[in-house]
């Protein structure tokens, strides 16, 4: 009990308190949060003068972006055959097939429910830019992924220099052929 201690009048079923004041840290957090209100709503839009959160939000997302650029709108040929010959790429195209494309397309790319893709035939054409465009794009309405979205550009470059390195292989099971025959 300390001198601060006044008792309120009132008692109800034998109760009675007392009319202390608020403890200081607690008096403190209070004013605290008021003030920093405060100041929050000055700084975010459209109320006060910062720009928002979204705003905030889109400046990291331009500033990661610009920070990991992505080679996907350049899709070079040469740059794809230039692969399809280094045989790091080709291990790790080995890889991504494995996980991604195998069951689809066979383990050794002879095909189950997708095309077989170690023949010259093609349904969407054989150079290695519009295998590239396949893989990125898809055939959603055949059942062929858009792995673009799935795999980052560099993974969607090592499967097309994997698939590449598939034609004239022996599959254990070929599928029969599909598509038009392409003059490699
Ligand atoms: C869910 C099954 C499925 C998976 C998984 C899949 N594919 Fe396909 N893929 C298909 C089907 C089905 C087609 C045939 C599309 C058509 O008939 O137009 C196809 C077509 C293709 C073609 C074009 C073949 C041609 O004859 O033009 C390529 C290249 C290809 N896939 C590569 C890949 C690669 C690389 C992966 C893995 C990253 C993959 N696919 C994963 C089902 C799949």
């Amino acid at each position: 009990m300390s001198d601060q201690d006044r008792l309120i009048e009132h008692e109800y079923d034998g109760i009675q308190e007392f009319d202390n004041p608020m403890p200081r840290w607690w008096v403190t957090t209070f004013w605290g949060t008021i003030i920093f209100s405060g100041l929050y709503l000055l700084n975010v839009g459209p109320i006060g003068a910062g720009a928002g959160r979204i705003a905030q939000y889109e400046a990291d997302m331009a500033a990661w972006r610009e920070a990991h650029p992505t080679d996907q709108g350049t899709v070079d040929s040469e740059a794809l055959l230039a692969l399809a010959g280094d045989h790091e790429v080709l291990e790790e195209g080995k890889e991504i097939f494995a996980r991604n494309c195998a069951a689809c397309h066979g383990p050794d790319g002879g095909g189950v429910i997708g095309p077989n893709l170690t023949d010259n035939a093609w349904i969407h054409g054989g150079t290695i830019a519009e295998i590239h465009a396949v893989v990125s794009e898809g055939v959603l309405a055949k059942g062929m992924p858009a792995w673009g979205r799935q795999l980052t550009p560099a993974q969607v470059n090592a499967a097309v220099a994997y698939v590449w390195s598939l034609q004239g292989t022996t599959p254990a099971n070929p599928k029969a052929a599909e598509g038009a025959v392409v003059a490699q």
